[in-house]
């Protein structure tokens, strides 16, 4: 397509010839209307004083004599203007005047009526048009006055030239206008579609350009750039999970093969083979584990879950995650217990909560147990040390806007500069690696409370660590 094409083609420009069209019947209509009234105007005007002016020369008439009117007709004929006069007498022939000739018949009808005429002065061929009125008085004689038209026909070319004149300037700066705002549209248009191929051609990072108009395509620009953040965002998470799965399920796969390759090799007896069997179930289990744990991130990021959502307390997950890790924790030599509970409401989806808040239980149920035993330095020295690192305590708490979930313990915590990488997926830090695990159990948590608009919180419980999953409150009905 030409440029010119592309620009004719454009919806700007084709709103312009619309608006053009518009405005020039407008102007159209408004000049007729003009030109209507301004003949009526000057119509009017003629017929006042010709009338006014047949009742005054009637009256010299009645009180004169008819040699009295010829004197005055004389006189007024010879006046420099539009008027005209013809006086005759019962014969039919002109007595005064300044009327060469007439259309036919005019003179013998009364009343008012347009016609063509000579002026006595002018050569036989001169033809004007005149409005006239044609009076009959006592004896016979005739009186006819009149204007000539002339001034309206002047009047009426004058609002035609304005016409045509006004008509052609509307329709040139229209399509000048629309060739200037559709130009200006396209090139916007252009620049767009220039990004979007170059993204379609595999350059995530491109975004559209924004001219800071604030304008409606600057909104459309600013929301696609936002939509572009977005996929860039997942893309890259996608891409990171893959990776992440590709090499952290690498090690635990080669292990199980490793196993079933030495059991082949070196076992003897039946119990021999039982045993290496049993070691690979339970690397099989750690593997499901973590399929699972990594679906569960993936339902939680992907928003679907959002169709679960139910009105709850948040105090209760947080009694029964206890309840059910309760006896472990026990078995553990630790206490569990539940701190201060308000009742909290808020909108989530009750299973993946629960899981969040059993991932921080069973962290805190993990690690809390290392301190003591001294594998582990707690990250602030004595003081972990003086304190039985025991006791783990949940709480459901409100903070302003927000309701707070909770898990704190007095285990070695964790250094305030390893926490933001404690929540990426995989991400084991050193005293981690002593107990089992895949990394994912803080990833989910976190991808738990964006998905309901919340934030997930490591803390410093000096000494431990306290975790806290703050979601958006919702007023209670
Ligand atoms: N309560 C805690 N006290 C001290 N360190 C913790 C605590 N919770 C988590 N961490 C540290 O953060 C790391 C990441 O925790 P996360 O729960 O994501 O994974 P994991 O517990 O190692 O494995 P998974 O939860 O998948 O079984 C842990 O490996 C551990 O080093
Ligand atoms: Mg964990």
């Amino acid at each position: 397509m030409t440029a010119l094409g592309k620009l004719v083609r454009s919806t700007a420009f084709r709103l312009t010839l619309v608006y053009l069209v518009i405005f020039a019947l407008y102007a159209a209509a408004l000049l007729v209307y003009f030109a209507l009234n301004t003949g009526r105007l000057i119509t009017e005007q003629i017929t006042e004083t010709v009338d006014d002016e047949i009742a005054e020369l009637t009256e010299q008439y009645t009180i004169g004599s008819w040699r009295q009117l010829t004197t005055i007709i004389e006189n007024r004929s010879l006046r420099p203007g539009s008027s005209l006069y013809l006086f005759t007498a019962p014969s039919g022939q002109a007595i005064a005047g300044n009327v060469g000739s007439l259309a036919p018949g005019v003179i013998d009808k009364d009343g008012w009526s347009e016609t063509v005429y000579r002026r006595l002065d002018e050569q036989e061929t001169a033809q004007h048009s005149a409005l006239v009125r044609v009076t009959r008085l006592s004896g016979g004689f005739r009186l006819l006055v009149g204007r000539d038209l002339e001034e309206r026909a002047r009047m009426r070319e004058i609002i035609v030239a304005a016409a045509r004149g006004s008509v052609a300037l509307v329709i040139v700066m229209g399509l000048a206008g629309g060739f200037f705002v559709a130009r200006r549209v396209l090139k916007r248009f252009d620049a767009v579609t220039e990004t979007t191929q170059r993204i379609m051609a595999g350059d995530l990072s491109g975004r559209l350009p924004v001219t800071g108009i604030g304008d409606e395509l600057d909104r459309l620009a600013m929301n696609l750039n936002d939509m572009l953040e977005r996929i860039e965002a997942l893309m890259r998470g996608l891409k990171e999970v893959s990776d992440n799965i590709a090499h952290d399920l690498k090690t635990p796969l080669t292990r199980l093969r490793n196993r079933c390759e030495a059991a082949l090799r070196s076992a003897k007896s039946e119990s021999e083979y039982r045993d290496a069997l049993q070691d690979m179930i339970e690397e099989s289990d750690g593997l499901i584990r973590t399929f699972d744990a990594l679906l569960m991130i993936a339902r939680a990021e992907s928003g679907q879950a959002r169709e679960n959502m139910t009105e709850f307390d948040g105090s209760e997950i947080v009694h029964g995650v206890a309840e059910l890790y309760e006896p472990l924790a026990e078995e553990k030599g630790l206490t569990l217990k539940v701190g201060d509970s308000v009742p909290a409401v808020i909108k989530g989806n009750r299973e993946l909560l629960s899981q969040a808040l059993a991932n921080l239980v069973d962290n805190a149920i993990k690690y809390a147990r290392l301190a003591p035993s001294g594998e582990v330095a707690a990250p602030n020295g004595g003081a972990a040390a003086q304190k039985p690192p025991s006791e783990i305590v949940l709480a459901a708490g409100q903070e302003r806007d927000r309701v707070l979930l909770s898990v704190a313990d007095r285990g070695p915590g964790i250094p305030e500069a390893d926490r933001a990488r404690a929540i990426e997926r995989f991400v084991r830090l050193d005293h981690g690696a002593l107990e089992p695990g895949s990394g994912l159990g803080l990833s989910l948590a976190a991808a738990v409370a964006r998905l309901h608009g919340g934030e997930l919180r490591l803390e410093d419980n000096s000494p431990g660590l306290k975790v806290v999953i703050a979601l958006p409150r919702v007023a209670a009905a």
